[in-house]
């Protein structure tokens, strides 16, 4: 099998030359449900900088909505739900929530199939707690404000929005995906929000890899 990574970026490839830029992920997901590709972001354990954070919380999700963006097989859905949040997992790929939903039979995460570019209605402003963490770094520079402005958009009245992504130094240039983040994209999640945090933390095993992680709020009015 091609290695997985460039295998990702030769599928990337060919749906942003037909200016697609999301396809591409149900076309792996796809071929990955057929033994033909590996997801390079499947992993047993969650992010664990999503799981460093809620676990620094001090009070849990009980009674409290969240919903992860870009959910992929769950792993970050499930945790949030461990922690009590009454959880909403989406993403674009329907194979990756049919995937997930299998994976984790009897969960009580609500999986679905949605676009963070088109988002519902109902979602807009409905979650006490966004969690969005290495899914805007998919995406290329012609859809990221739209992206991030939909990731502001789910945060409810003094909801909070954690966002975790790979950073990049400013005017580093970046062959994706993933197209890591510099400081200004990172900073404009907070466009009407309150910026509670934001930290660039490097990686413990290879320290030239960092990653933001940012906590954010919307003040009720
Ligand atoms: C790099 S993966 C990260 C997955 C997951 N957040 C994780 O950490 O395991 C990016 C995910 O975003 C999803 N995605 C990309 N564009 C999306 C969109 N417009 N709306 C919803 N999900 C999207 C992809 O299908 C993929 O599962």
């Amino acid at each position: 099998m091609a290695d997985p990574d460039q295998h990702t970026r030769d599928l990337a490839a060919q749906r942003l030359a037909a200016d697609d830029p999301t396809a591409w992920f149900e076309d792996l997901y796809a071929e990955a449900s057929e033994g033909r590709a590996v997801v390079p972001w499947d992993r047993d354990a969650p992010s664990q900088l999503v799981e460093a954070w809620i676990g620094s919380r001090t009070s849990d999700g009980a009674g409290r909505s969240a919903v992860v963006v870009g959910c992929g097989y769950g792993r970050d859905a499930e945790l949030i739900a461990r922690h009590g949040y009454r959880t909403l997992g989406f993403d674009i790929a329907p194979t990756a929530i049919e995937a997930a939903r299998q994976r984790h039979a009897g969960s009580p995460v609500d999986y679905q199939v949605g676009d963070l570019l088109a988002l519902p209605e109902e979602w807009l402003g409905a979650f006490d707690l966004v969690v969005e963490s290495m899914n805007v770094q998919a995406l290329p520079a012609a859809v990221r404000a739209a992206a991030i402005a939909g990731v502001r958009s789910l945060v409810a009245p003094d909801g909070t929005l954690f966002v975790m992504a790979v950073a990049r130094d400013d005017g580093e240039a970046v062959d994706g995906p993933p197209w890591p983040l510099d400081r200004a994209e990172i900073e404009s999640f907070g466009d009407g929000l309150v910026v509670r945090s934001l930290e660039r933390i490097t990686d413990a095993v290879d320290p030239s890899i960092s990653r933001w992680a940012a906590e954010l709020v919307r003040e009720a009015g």
